[in-house]
């Protein structure tokens, strides 16, 4: 072994025992590191894989890297360090024939608290930073995310033939600015009331998952109606969800309906990302979910203040336009898309995992 060779070798020990700053295992374990190579200028060069292209303040670990090498092996030169991601998930849907890394569901206990706009946002967000984004709008009595991203049309139907010689039916999925979007506002008159029985409700959302042609995507959002279990016991039974996000406003009545809402996800066995605070500020007030959030063991999201822009952006169909650059809203909406890929990478990666327990 040469002794450039060597310095790499002991460069890449050294930086594998680093621990990562958000899943708090080392590299090494999360198999982070790419590679380690010498560079034709004799630099030498690290190239990071993160688990999801919203991981939060990467820079930390290039200074740790720099750091250690420092540290460990002061005869090589600093690293340059470089990062490109791929998302880890637990293609949970691949018994549904989905290939879809991480299906995150979003909902609340209380109606009007947001989630629709925070699961416009969740995928706006993935998508400006790279990933592959689909959203399921499973309200099928108020669907509002195609008004939220301007998107309208009628699904078309394809016919694919499988390897076996069978022919199956596929929808495909509006396309709202890179987003694959599905939603029941596509097929109903936007100003007649659905009336539906639970089975059909059933129904629908099974074809709505597994009949359309989702193609390859790194997260699925779906945007559930608000309370009840029947929707989010559907997708369950489906498919194994990376998780639910819970959206809710500070003030208590929400408090105690997201609280009841936790309690329901926990008993159909959807584990928990977290707890997202909407619309905080004058009117709410401030810190009620995170306090909630703390004291229920769960991991707390972030918070969006009420803001004026949001619901206008909303309205216009124009959500995209809170992740521009100097809107006052986008450090905290991609605050709340960095925290839930980071708990769902979390889930998948850490360990030991911890088991379940019933809540009761
Ligand atoms: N942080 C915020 N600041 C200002 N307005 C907001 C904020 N979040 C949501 N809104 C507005 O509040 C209203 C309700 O939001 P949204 O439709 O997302 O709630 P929801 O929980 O999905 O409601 P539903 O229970 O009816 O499905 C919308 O007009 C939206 O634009
Ligand atoms: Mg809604």
């Amino acid at each position: 072994m040469s002794s450039d060779e060597a310095t790499l070798k002991q460069v890449e020990e050294c930086i594998r025992r680093i621990r990562d700053p958000e899943i708090g295992r080392s590299l090494g374990d999360l198999n982070m590191i790419r590679s380690v190579r010498s560079q034709t200028d004799g630099q030498i060069e690290v190239a990071v894989e993160l688990p999801t292209p919203v991981y939060p303040n990467r820079e930390r670990i290039s200074a740790a890297i720099r750091e250690a090498v420092a540290e460990s092996c002061p005869e090589a030169p600093a690293p340059d360090v470089v990062f490109s991601s791929t998302v880890r998930g637990s293609e949970s849907g691949g018994t549904i024939g989905l290939q879809i890394k991480n299906v995150v569901a979003v909902g609340s206990g209380k109606g009007g608290v947001g989630k629709s706009t925070i699961a416009a946002c969740l995928a706006c967000g993935l998508k400006a930073a790279g990933a592959r984004v689909g959203l399921m709008d499973a309200d099928v009595y108020g669907p509002s995310i195609p008004h939220m991203l301007n998107a309208s049309g009628h699904p078309a139907a394809t016919e694919l033939k499988t390897t076996d010689g069978q022919t199956i039916n596929r929808m495909q999925p509006i396309d709202a600015g890179g987003i694959k979007l599905m939603s029941m506002g596509f097929f109903v008159d936007p100003d007649r009331a659905v009336v539906w029985r639970g089975p059909m409700l059933h129904k629908a959302l099974t074809q709505f998952l597994k009949d359309t042609e989702w193609g390859e995507l790194d997260y699925l959002i779906i945007d559930l109606p608000p309370g009840t279990g029947d929707v989010s016991l559907t997708l369950s039974q489906l498919i194994g969800l990376a998780g639910a996000v819970i959206v809710c406003t500070p003030q208590q009545v929400a408090l105690l309906d997201a609280v009841k809402a936790i309690d329901m996800y926990q008993q159909v066995k959807v584990p928990v990302l977290g707890v997202v605070e909407n619309m905080t500020g004058e009117v709410f007030g401030r810190g009620g979910a995170k306090k909630k959030a703390e004291e229920l063991g769960l991991p707390f999201l972030g918070e969006v203040p009420i803001e004026a822009c949001i619901r206008i952006r909303g309205d216009e169909g124009r959500i995209p336009a809170l992740f521009e650059e100097d809107n006052p809203a986008r450090p905290h909406l991609m605050g709340i898309c960095e925290q839930t890929a980071i708990q769902i990478a979390r889930q998948l990666l850490e360990t030991p995992k911890m088991p379940q327990l019933e809540v009761l």
